[in-house]
């Protein structure tokens, strides 16, 4: 999107979780799994032209959400990166984690990208960033995000 229109429907959307909501709940992302083939950096892209980023997992509750979206045997990209430091591609800091048994940290490779897995219980581990995977983007929260998507179709 131009950065204009972009910056409206992000901020309407970020805006529609101060309305009461029927739950009460405080507003969880909406996770989506996108079943394309694309590297990290591509999958980031996709998600920021057509969500809001990468899935960025900050608590239990969010890694279960991201893995009811999951289909069994996958392991998409999430936001998490290193290089070496730890990242969300949101900019959230990494503070929660969910490590599989091994965290590999792939040798001497500095930057290394996050995939989770459905089928370890949505742990996560590395991959070199260029190999080509599904990924799982976030939108708006719960009743708002098919606001956000009425809204990504008008413009
Ligand atoms: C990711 O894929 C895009 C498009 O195919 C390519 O231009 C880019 O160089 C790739 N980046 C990495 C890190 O592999």
């Amino acid at each position: 999107y131009p950065s204009v229109l972009r910056h409206l429907l992000l901020t309407s959307a970020h805006l529609c979780p101060l309305f009461p909501s029927s739950t009460g709940s405080q507003a969880e992302p909406q996770f989506v799994f996108v079943n394309l083939l694309m590297n990290w950096s591509s999958a980031q892209t996709y998600c920021r032209n057509n969500f809001i980023d990468l899935a960025t997992v900050k608590s239990d509750t969010d890694n279960q959400n991201v893995q009811s979206q999951v289909p069994s045997t996958y392991h998409p990209w999430i936001g998490l990166f290193r290089d070496p430091n730890f990242h969300w591609s949101d900019g959230t800091g990494v503070v929660f984690t969910s490590w599989d048994s091994v965290m590999n940290p792939l040798g001497s490779m500095t930057v290394i990208c996050g995939v989770t897995s459905s089928a370890r219980s949505g742990n996560w581990k590395f991959l070199p960033c260029e190999t080509k995977l599904p990924f799982v983007c976030y939108g708006p929260p719960g009743e708002c995000f098919s606001f956000f998507l009425l809204l990504r179709g008008v413009f």
